[in-house]
């Protein structure tokens, strides 16, 4: 059969039913979860595709519970989410940046079988959506065991290391589904022809390659010793490692991970005094993306911890986030223990 025809290619949702056949007890009710985030990421991705033509571009007018001006795009990205994950009895709850709380969906003590907890970053770099710079969506899923003691929904964070997926869709060039269940990563293009994101990018591998150094240095006066230092390294060491380390920051996270991802290197958001634990979002910014890191080879730290260890005390809680090459994200991690240290 030639190459490219239609036999030979896999889309998300065959894949997922591929993954599936590893777990023969399972229902297919995690499947279905990752089914329909990919439906309202298809959703977001014709909104986004059209964000000139359709009234989606400019502010809503409100704040979200970080006191963040919402744009059009965050609050329908937000809605459209909700909707499809609304129709999936085994969501218990959902948990997403542009809301305060927890959102319980489907949860009944009657229900005697496993359910799940999404966490969720709708539009991902949001502020671009005007300027027609790359925006995403960020997803986490946790496990809500019902054979088992567990904390009441509303309080139910657990460390990275709990997630049972992550995954980010990035709405670039093309779009793109990338995620884990923990058997590698695993990135699927939109084929806007056929509405389907096929299976493009199988098994992702970070390159053990400094190719990339994203960051925004205009914080560079108020970073620590250890994050000048680090920073510094990167960009003017001589060393054959960073001799051709070259910035790019986009100021969407989906895309400067992506970006990185690929082609090797490192990002990081590090506290500063006006924001002592940094700014982006354990939950459904950086565990899901430290766990893809993990998985294609790399690493994620806040300096003094793995992202994937971090307990967290909040649905919005912050960390500093430093993430790519292993052999980098250990370097700053060196940097630290010597500040630390005195
Ligand atoms: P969001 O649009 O979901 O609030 O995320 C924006 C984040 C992240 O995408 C990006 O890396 C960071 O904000 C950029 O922050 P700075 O403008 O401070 O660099
Ligand atoms: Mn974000
Ligand atoms: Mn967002």
């Amino acid at each position: 059969m030639a190459a490219g025809s239609w036999q030979d290619f896999d889309t998300l949702e065959s894949f997922i039913a591929r993954q599936q056949r590893l777990y023969p007890h399972s229902r297919g009710k995690f499947s279905d979860i990752l089914r329909r985030i990919g439906l309202g990421s298809k959703i977001i991705a014709s909104k986004v595709r059209m964000a000139g033509l359709v009234d989606v571009l400019g502010k809503q007018g409100t704040s979200n519970v970080q006191g963040e001006e919402q744009m059009k795009l965050d609050v329908i990205a937000n809605q459209i989410i909700k909707s499809v994950l609304g129709w999936v009895t085994s969501v218990a709850a959902i948990a997403s940046e542009e809301d305060e709380k927890i959102t319980i969906l489907h949860h009944y003590e009657e229900i005697k079988e496993d359910q799940y907890v999404v966490f969720y970053d709708p539009v991902d770099g949001s502020s671009n959506i005007d300027v027609n710079v790359s925006v995403g969506t960020i997803f986490s899923i946790y496990r809500y065991p019902y054979n088992q003691p567990r904390p009441p929904l509303e309080r139910y964070l657990l460390p990275g290391s709990q997630q049972v997926a992550a995954g980010y869709v990035v709405y670039g060039s093309s779009a793109m589904f990338v995620y884990t269940t923990g058997q590698g990563v695993h990135g699927f293009t939109l084929d806007p022809e056929i509405g389907e994101f096929v299976l493009s990018h199988e098994n992702i591998r970070t390159p053990d390659v400094c190719t990339y150094y994203s960051a925004n240095d205009t914080y560079y006066p108020q970073w620590s010793e250890a994050v000048r230092k680090f920073s510094d390294t990167l960009r003017f060491s001589d060393e054959p490692r960073y001799a051709k380390t070259t910035c790019r920051y986009v100021g969407s996270l989906v895309a400067d991970f992506h970006r990185n991802l690929l082609g090797g290197g490192v990002f990081m958001y590090p506290e500063n005094p006006s924001a002592p634990h940094g700014k982006l979002r354990l939950l459904y910014e950086c565990a899901p993306l430290a766990m893809i890191a993990e998985q294609a080879g790399g690493k994620a730290s806040t300096g003094r911890e793995r992202i994937l260890d971090v307990q967290p005390s909040d649905v919005h809680q912050r960390v500093p986030f430093f993430v790519g090459c292993r052999q980098d994200i250990e370097l700053y991690e060196q940097l630290v223990r010597q500040m630390d240290a005195g």
